[in-house]
């Protein structure tokens, strides 16, 4: 078995850039990451510098200009469409920022789509594990519009899990930290790495967030200008992160 092989996530090389002639801007300019089985990692970086572009690829929902993306060892770099569409869907877990709920199914519908849209009949049993784990037990035959903004963050990891994913990417999972409902949003995603193994690469530009990460890598400039453990303390992710951002 290669290295590559053990490896959830191996970037090597990425680049992307925007626009053309004089309005090209370069957003990724070379960056490698690599994230081992059972990683919690965050990226931070200020706005704008690219840590969307970056999720979004390693996703394949757009294509980089060069270099290579590796998910538990299959290269998505060069895929077709179809199969990178199949690919998502099997093998990674998407938490965005805006949850993306289809509003007209139910909280268990939402959260076994993933495994219908690809003709596998969820397992009962694994399914009801699952909504009791993360609290919802009572809400699986509520819509979207009848839950709260806590419930709908919880279905949305639900259904980044229910495939049992390679790695689950999820990209400012909560814009209100302040609020209890953020809080235990990340307490959540913590526990599903300590407890399920699940390996998580989350964005984020606020420390507090990071900081339920076990691992930080700094954006800048297009590249990652740092690495460091957080020890889950803000404090340190804060101080580490305007010290790079100052340099
Ligand atoms: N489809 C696009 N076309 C042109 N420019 C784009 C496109 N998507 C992103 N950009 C540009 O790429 C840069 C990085 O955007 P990105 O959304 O990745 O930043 P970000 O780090 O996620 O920022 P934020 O913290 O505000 O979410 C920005 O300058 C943005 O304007
Ligand atoms: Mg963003």
């Amino acid at each position: 078995m290669t290295t590559e092989q053990t490896m959830a996530l191996d970037v090597k090389h990425l680049s992307k850039s925007f626009g053309d002639g004089p309005n090209r801007v370069t957003v990724l300019d070379g960056v490698n990451l690599g994230l081992e089985h059972g990683a919690f990692d965050a990226v931070m970086g200020p706005s704008g510098s690219g840590k969307s572009t970056l999720l979004h690829l390693l996703a394949g929902l757009i294509t980089a200009d060069s270099g290579d993306i590796r998910i538990g060892g299959v290269s998505i770099s060069s895929m077709n469409d179809n199969d990178v569409t199949c690919f998502r869907r099997r093998r990674i877990g998407l938490i965005f920022q805006d949850f993306n709920l289809i509003p007209s199914l139910t909280a268990e519908e939402n959260i076994t789509l993933p495994l219908l849209l690809d003709r596998k009949t969820p397992d009962a049993g694994a399914v009801g594990t699952l909504l009791e784990k993360l609290g919802l037990t009572s809400r699986r035959t509520h819509v979207p519009l009848k839950l709260s903004g806590g419930e709908r963050q919880r279905v949305a990891i639900a259904r980044a899990l229910v495939t049992h994913p390679d790695i689950v990417l999820a990209d400012e999972p909560t814009g209100n930290l302040d609020s209890p409902a953020g809080r235990a949003f990340c307490e959540l995603l913590r526990r599903m790495n300590e407890e399920d193994g699940c390996t998580i690469l989350m964005v984020s530009h606020d420390p507090v967030v990071a900081a339920t990460a076990k691992r930080v890598h700094l954006l800048k400039d297009g590249q990652f200008a740092g690495c460091f453990d957080t020890n889950h303390d803000a404090a340190l992710v804060s101080a580490r992160y305007l010290e790079t951002m100052r340099k």
